[in-house]
């Protein structure tokens, strides 16, 4: 009874403390030290993506590869000189668009306000604005994360899903990572936009030289996938995952599913499971439903391993790790006064 008293009263306590102090991410993190940093990234996105409208789609997987791989730290930017970093590993070497974007941000970033805006921030806000430049739809970004500074191709080989996981690795990997079977079924819905090299999808449509079509697949489409994709293809082949509307954040993905359209094993397996099938169809039918759960997963996948207040660093070149040294900015200072932070995000660079 006293104890419940005592647990209720600490958790009043911790409710009202400054969401910094408590290593939170939140949402205007730089409204007095960087008031124009979202704006400056959005302007940046919408440049890139007047002239290349697929680099949207670049943009909302990179940051999810940022995330799944130790947290949105932007570890997924950094480049390693003897080539063992995360964007050397195969789930995103060629694949992984968007990096000239990040740098052209940060470079207006710095300009506006020096060592302020972390990388791995401008990573979320960039996704965000690619999802409301292809699918009118708007979400507000908590930010506040820091830059890691570890880097490994083997942690991408590791904790990226594969297109071919089964329902069950795919539910169990993103569990890993904090978000339910839902949330999986809800975020994969990102594959109404964007491109897929063949390596991506040959077993469904190859066995070594003899053509094949994996069940879940239309004939008709696999028969026009083979055609594009010879049993050893072209290395920069590429075809859209949703080719009905390919630039467009929609919820046509739930749709082709049913019509055994979906380009992956794996998106072909939300409709194994009856509890994901039933996800499957009520975006199908709902769009307006799925953009609202979309935009909330999106949040909760940036907050995947965050680090905050002392934790990391503000990275001065996105690509690389900064040189040593304390940064002295008023983000920098902040993040002293928010030393001891109750983050219940543990994130210790030193054992990763
Ligand atoms: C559920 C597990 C997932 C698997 C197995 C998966 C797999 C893949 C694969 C194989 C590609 C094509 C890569 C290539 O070019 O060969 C791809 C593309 C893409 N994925 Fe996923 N993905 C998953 C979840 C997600 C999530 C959670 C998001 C974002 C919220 C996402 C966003 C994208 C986008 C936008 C593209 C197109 C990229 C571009 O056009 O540059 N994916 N995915
Ligand atoms: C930043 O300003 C916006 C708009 O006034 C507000 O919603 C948000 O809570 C502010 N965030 C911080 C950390 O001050
Ligand atoms: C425009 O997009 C193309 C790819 O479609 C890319 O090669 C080129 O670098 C981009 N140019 C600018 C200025 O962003
Ligand atoms: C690559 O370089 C990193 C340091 O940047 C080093 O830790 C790692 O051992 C090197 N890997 C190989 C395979 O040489
Ligand atoms: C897209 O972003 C702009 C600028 O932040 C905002 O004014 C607009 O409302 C957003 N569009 C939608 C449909 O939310
Ligand atoms: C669907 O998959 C989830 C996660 O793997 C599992 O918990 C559930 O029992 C499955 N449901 C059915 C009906 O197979
Ligand atoms: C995810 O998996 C790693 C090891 O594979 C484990 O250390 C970690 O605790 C797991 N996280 C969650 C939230 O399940
Ligand atoms: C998935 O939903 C469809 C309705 O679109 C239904 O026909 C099918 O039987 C369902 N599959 C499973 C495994 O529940
Ligand atoms: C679709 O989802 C929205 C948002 O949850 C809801 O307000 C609306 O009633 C749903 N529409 C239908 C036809 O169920
Ligand atoms: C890695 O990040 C820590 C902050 O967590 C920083 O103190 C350290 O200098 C960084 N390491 C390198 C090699 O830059
Ligand atoms: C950032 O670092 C990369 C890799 O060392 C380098 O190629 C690039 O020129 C640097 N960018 C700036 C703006 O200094």
């Amino acid at each position: 009874m006293m104890g419940r008293v005592v647990v209720a009263a600490l958790l009043a306590v911790v409710a009202v403390l400054p969401a910094i102090v408590r290593g939170q991410l939140q949402v205007g993190f730089y409204n007095t030290t960087c008031p124009n940093a979202e704006t400056l990234v959005q302007q940046a996105v919408a440049a890139a993506f007047a002239n290349d409208s697929g680099i949207a789609a670049g943009l909302i997987r990179l940051h999810f590869h940022d995330c799944f791989v130790n947290g949105c730290d932007a570890s997924v930017l950094l480049v390693s000189a003897n080539g063992t970093a995360e964007r050397d590993a195969a789930p995103n070497k060629p694949s992984l668009r968007g990096f000239e974007v990040i740098d052209a941000a940060k470079a207006a970033v710095e300009s506006s306000c020096a060592g302020t805006v972390s990388c791995a921030d401008i990573v979320a806000f960039a996704a965000r604005d690619s999802v409301n430049l292809t699918g009118q739809a708007s979400y507000q970004v908590p930010s506040g994360r820091r830059d890691g500074n570890v880097s490994l191709d083997v942690d991408a080989t590791n904790n990226l899903p594969p297109p071919t996981f089964t329902a069950q690795q795919l539910v169990d990997r993103f569990a890993n990572k904090t978000l339910t079977a839902e949330e999986m079924v809800i975020l994969s819905g990102a594959h109404t936009v964007g491109r897929s090299f063949c390596s991506s999808f040959l077993p469904r449509i190859w066995s070594n030289t003899t053509p094949t079509v994996d069940a879940g697949l239309s004939p008709a489409y696999a028969t026009l996938l083979q055609a594009l994709c010879p049993s050893t293809p072209d290395a920069s082949t590429t075809t859209a995952v949703d080719p009905t509307t390919p630039a467009v954040l929609d919820n046509n993905y739930y749709k082709l599913l049913s019509l055994n359209l979906g380009l992956f094993f794996s998106d072909n397996q939300l409709r194994t499971n009856a509890t994901l099938n039933a996800s499957v169809n009520s975006f199908a039918a709902n769009e307006t439903l799925w953009k609202e759960k979309f935009a909330a997963a999106m949040v909760k996948m940036g907050n995947i391993e965050v680090l905050t207040g002392t934790q990391g660093e503000i990275r001065l070149n996105c690509s690389v790790v900064n040189s040593g040294g304390s940064i002295t900015s008023p983000a920098g200072i902040i993040a002293t006064m928010a030393h001891h932070d109750y983050s219940g995000s543990i994130h210790n660079i030193a054992t990763t």
